[in-house]
């Protein structure tokens, strides 16, 4: 059904004539994220608010339109939770991208949705302070998307996700009414938690008009080195041996050798030649000397362990050149084979190395080329599906289905930090019980009656 013409006047009355667009062609980079293989789904059109006012009242005219709204960040997900699969109108933050204030002397920052991340970071770093979370898309993700996805990546292992830092929230439901929820404070015992509940809602309950953010001292050092090992089980085997031994790193990052040597060609980092498989460690403190003590006594663990090489990251271009190249996994690995499944399960820590030596078993028994990255010391896992032939689709299904049972079956989850979308939802009952789906359903209802609400997510 095609939008009422009535709707998007009443829109273009809202938010000014050349923020709404719909020709096809200007609407076609809002068709997608950056799921692998995900099919586009043009919305009919595309509406730029400047405010929160605007957001609340184009709300209210697709609702009393009946017309599905599709709120979008930077476009970067991995699961098509900003992408529009019934159609109607794409909200898209792209003018509401200020950075509202940063206070040191509350440690905390309130931003619009649409403000990058990496701008945050930048802004808060120049103050002594510190966002943690960093999702790989950083440089063009946004804080709404990172909110509504609780974005997490490789800090996360000693600073937790987004949801860690999420004090209160500013929104709009989606019939308009605009809410101030949660608090300023670190502490706070009053009434059910409503922002942890937005926060990794994909965008279905409500829509995130600004954040107020927790933030910690800049850790003024830090320490990098890449440990080399000679199969997987080993490195994964090491990952354990440290966590026993009382070490928290800032990262714990795992690297098949296939995965590097998809990214060797483009990555700025020079690798070592021939790895099977690597660990990216990072220590930070205040203290020089300190950090890099820290990191010694993790290397010479994961030396006893059986690493075969270490390289530590001799200056701050070394590390950043070594941290781009990681990023560079998601893209590199898509040219291993025509078509790619990138999954993101986790595992409670101590069965990543069963947990990646079945995805390979599963792989070779389904005949289907398998590749692994990711924040092992996390648990979370990308395990990439790789393959050239749409004959092989049901044998990529089958697989597909065996790592998600396996992941459920360990003690995990569908999705450490890319959320469920459309790309997973089919296995939500593997991970929750008929009685937490419907509960999940009648929150749905209790914030969007209509179901307008970025519809066809997460069940
Ligand atoms: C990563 C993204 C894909 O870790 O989550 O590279
Ligand atoms: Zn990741």
């Amino acid at each position: 059904m095609p939008i009422p013409s009535q709707l998007l006047s009443e829109c273009r009355q809202i938010v000014g004539e050349r923020q709404v667009v719909t020709d096809s062609e200007r609407l076609e980079p809002y068709g997608r994220d950056e799921t692998p293989g995900l099919a586009p789904a043009l919305p009919d059109a595309v509406v730029r608010p400047g405010s929160a006012d605007e957001v609340s009242r184009v709300l209210r005219a697709c609702s009393q339109h009946g017309v599905a709204v599709t709120p979008r960040g930077g476009g970067t997900g991995h699961s098509g939770g900003c992408v529009a699969v019934q159609g109607g109108v794409v909200l898209a933050f792209e003018r509401m991208q200020r950075i509202l204030e940063i206070s040191a002397d509350d440690l905390t920052a309130d931003v619009e949705p649409g403000v990058v991340l990496q701008d945050l970071h930048a802004a808060v770093e120049e103050r002594g302070l510190f966002y943690p979370p960093d999702p790989g898309s950083l440089d063009t993700c946004t804080l709404g998307g990172n909110v509504a996805e609780n974005a997490g990546g490789p800090r996360a292992l000693r600073y937790g996700v987004t949801r860690d830092y999420v004090l209160g929230l500013e929104i709009a439901l989606p019939a308009g009414d605009r809410l101030r929820i949660g608090k300023r404070t670190v502490k706070g015992v009053s009434g059910y938690d409503l922002t942890s509940l937005i926060v990794g809602s994909e965008g279905t309950l409500a829509v995130i008009t600004a954040v107020t953010l927790k933030l910690i001292p800049r850790p003024r050092s830090v320490a990098t080195a890449l440990v080399t090992f000679d199969s997987a089980a080993t490195a994964a085997a090491a990952v354990s041996a440290l966590f026993g031994r009382g070490i928290l790193p800032r990262t714990l990052e795992y690297m098949d050798g296939r995965s590097i040597d998809a990214v060797r060609p483009t990555a700025p980092f020079r690798f070592p030649e021939q790895i099977d498989a690597a660990l990216i460690v990072e220590t930070d403190g205040d203290d020089d000397e300190a950090t890099l003590a820290q990191l010694g006594r993790a290397v010479e663990i994961l030396d006893r362990a059986g690493a075969r090489s270490t390289l530590i990251a001799q200056d701050a271009r070394q590390q950043r050149d070594l941290w781009t190249s990681r990023r560079g996994l998601t893209e590199a690995t898509r040219k291993i084979r025509r078509i790619k499944i990138a999954e993101d399960i986790a595992v409670p820590r101590r069965r990543i190395p069963e947990a990646l030596a079945r995805v390979a078993a599963l792989g070779e028994r389904c005949g289907v080329l398998t590749a692994a990255y990711g924040h092992a010391g996390d648990g979370n896992l990308h395990v990439q599906i790789l393959f050239d032939d749409e004959g092989q689709r049901p044998a990529v299904e089958r697989l597909l289905h065996q790592v998600m049972a396996m992941a459920i079956e360990l003690g995990g989850t569908l999705s450490g930090e890319h959320g469920i979308g459309i790309a997973k939802k089919k296995f939500m009952p593997l991970e929750h019980s008929a009685g937490a789906l419907d509960l999940m359903r009648r929150l749905k209802r209790a914030f969007d009656p209509a179901g307008i609400l970025n519809p066809g997510k997460i069940f």
